[in-house]
């Protein structure tokens, strides 16, 4: 990298915020008729529409140099070759290889690694059909007709997102359901709807340690056993780790093992064995189409032209707003309800990739990193936040997501009433009104000058809120690898950037480190060194149990 270099274009970027002063995206898109076509790139049937952000050509040009003098087509490189650049876990960084065609060489220290993935995912499809068709069937002979999957953040969220998002596609295999919190509560409203004779626990961790996920795998066994017999058990789990020591001690036979490797980062992994859950809802077919999504934006990631390579310049303007323009959070808005869950994928995916607070070698940041990442489904949005992201204080940026075509049939307009309302939102909030405009509303409403005076400060939208719409066919399996993959990439733009590690997640350590600690305190124990609050929380929440 070149420092000198970097921290001049940084200069110029912030000397061009000064420079753009107070021009607005409304003023951007009057001084170019073709505005929308310099500012939307495609891939295939997606087009992801940039020209909504307050950025001109200039800003494009300079953050596309910041890039380059942060060398980013080298690090993309390394990761994609598989150099150890998770440098404080000393991995590879591999995710892609789990999506790469059969006959591509990616080597870890010195050994091709496609081959084992191949094998692997061979074996969990295997295992997928033979659950989907019955061949597979539980202790009693019964077929399975619900898989739970056992796990929590990586080993749960992509999965669960998938599952959700894909349900169209899962017409003929076993019901998937999803167990993550440690809350008991998760576990038991799952249990309460199923037939132990009839389920599948899946128990995902690369791990195999976390706490949540051994805590309910062990009722889960319990509850088999419970009701089955204790030699039903092996009939009914199957468990998914980078940990086969600790599979085995666990009690699950060889054969129900599913291996991915310490180079597939926890919240990286719903292309591995991790998506067992989901081959088995929409089959090993469908599945491989989700991968090959992911494929074919890794080779756009790795051959595009910086100049329209999608993820580089999501990543780029995300840096303009969260650095130069000091927006805090992102919003991720699909208008797509069964993308429900992806603000929560892309929760782990952006927050615990960048998250962080120092650079590679260890010396604090110097500029903001990762922004609140957070949304939900349009247009439920509309009816509970969207007021403060159109006239709150804080502005907020935010993905618009829409497909052209639904899932349902023969649903009247249905599909038209949501498209409409997501291309309305994203206009208005560039478009905004001004208080002469309100006016003029009120007036053909036909109010009196001191009701106008009264209601036209409260009907003004600023606009000039930045927005990325990203529209696309249908929300198929390949589609679906194809939008996963395409924020990955942007996140790992955005981590080489502020020269952070974005694969690991030291973050996470001391609250679990403090749980443990505190697990014999709500019990029973006492512990001496506790600060008086926390102290006083566990005397309060002691004295209520009954
Ligand atoms: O929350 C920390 C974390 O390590 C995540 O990175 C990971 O996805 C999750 O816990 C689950 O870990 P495991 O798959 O090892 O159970």
């Amino acid at each position: 990298m070149d420092h000198s270099q970097a921290a001049t274009v940084w200069q110029d970027l912030e000397a061009h915020k000064q420079k753009l002063g107070a021009t607005t995206t409304r003023d951007l898109f009057a001084a170019d008729p073709d505005r929308f076509s310099k500012f939307s790139f495609s891939l295939d049937d997606v087009l992801v529409d940039f020209s909504k952000n307050r950025v001109s050509e200039e800003t494009l040009a300079l953050l596309l140099k910041l890039a380059r003098a942060h060398c980013i087509e080298t690090r993309r490189d390394e990761m994609f070759r598989g150099d150890a650049i998770n440098t404080t876990e000393g991995r590879s960084v591999l995710h892609t290889a789990l999506r790469a065609p059969a006959d591509s060489q990616v080597l870890v220290d010195g050994k091709n690694v496609v081959p084992d993935v191949h094998a692997e995912l061979d074996l969990c499809f295997a295992f997928a059909n033979k659950i989907r068709s019955g061949e597979l069937r539980g202790a009693t002979g019964d077929k399975i007709t619900d898989v739970v999957n056992i796990g929590i953040g990586g080993s749960d969220l992509g999965p669960a997102m998938g599952a959700r998002a894909l349900s169209p596609y899962a017409v003929d295999g076993p019901r998937p359901h999803f167990v993550s919190n440690v809350d008991g509560a998760d576990m038991s409203d799952v249990l309460s709807r199923l037939d132990p004779s009839r389920t599948l626990f899946l128990v995902s961790s690369k791990t195999f340690t976390t706490i949540e996920t051994m805590t309910n795998a062990h009722s889960a066994r319990q509850w088999i056993a419970k009701s089955l017999g204790e030699t039903a058990v092996g009939d009914h789990f199957a468990a998914i780790s980078t940990n086969i020591v600790a599979v085995e001690a666990f009690g699950i036979n060889k054969d129900r093992m599913f291996r991915f490797w310490d180079w597939v980062g926890g919240r990286y992994s719903m292309w591995s064995a991790i998506g067992l859950g989901l081959m088995i809802a929409i089959g090993p077919e469908n599945f491989s189409e989700f991968l090959a999504g992911g494929h074919e934006v890794d080779r756009h990631f790795v051959s595009t032209p910086l100049e329209q390579n999608i993820p580089v310049l999501m990543g780029l303007i995300g840096i303009w707003h969260r650095n130069f323009m000091g927006y805090a959070a992102h919003a991720v808005l699909p208008y797509d309800q069964r993308l429900g869950r992806f603000p929560a994928y892309l929760q782990q995916l952006d927050m615990e990739s960048n998250g962080k607070r120092v650079h590679l070698d260890g010396t604090p940041v110097t500029s903001d990193t990762g922004p609140l990442v957070w949304g939900e489904p349009g247009t439920n949005g509309q009816h509970a936040f969207y007021q403060l992201i159109h006239q709150g204080t804080s502005v907020i940026p935010g993905d618009f997501l829409i497909a052209a075509e639904p899932h349902e049939t023969g649903m009247g307009d249905h599909h038209a009433i949501l498209m409409a309302n997501c291309l309305a939102q994203t206009e208005a909030l560039m478009h905004g009104r001004s208080l002469e405009e309100a006016k003029g509303v009120l007036k053909a409403q036909g109010l009196d000058d001191k009701k106008i005076d009264l209601l036209g400060p409260h009907k003004v939208f600023p606009g000039n809120r930045p927005t990325t719409t990203i529209a696309y066919r249908k929300l198929t399996p390949r589609m679906l690898g194809r939008l996963v993959a395409l924020y990955e990439h942007k996140v790992f733009t955005q981590g080489v950037i502020w020269g952070i590690n974005s694969f690991d997640q030291w973050g996470v350590e001391l609250g679990k480190e403090l749980a443990s600690r505190l697990l014999p305190v709500v019990k029973g124990a006492n512990v001496e060194g506790l600060d008086a609050s926390t102290k006083g929380l566990v005397a309060h929440l002691k004295s209520l149990r009954s």
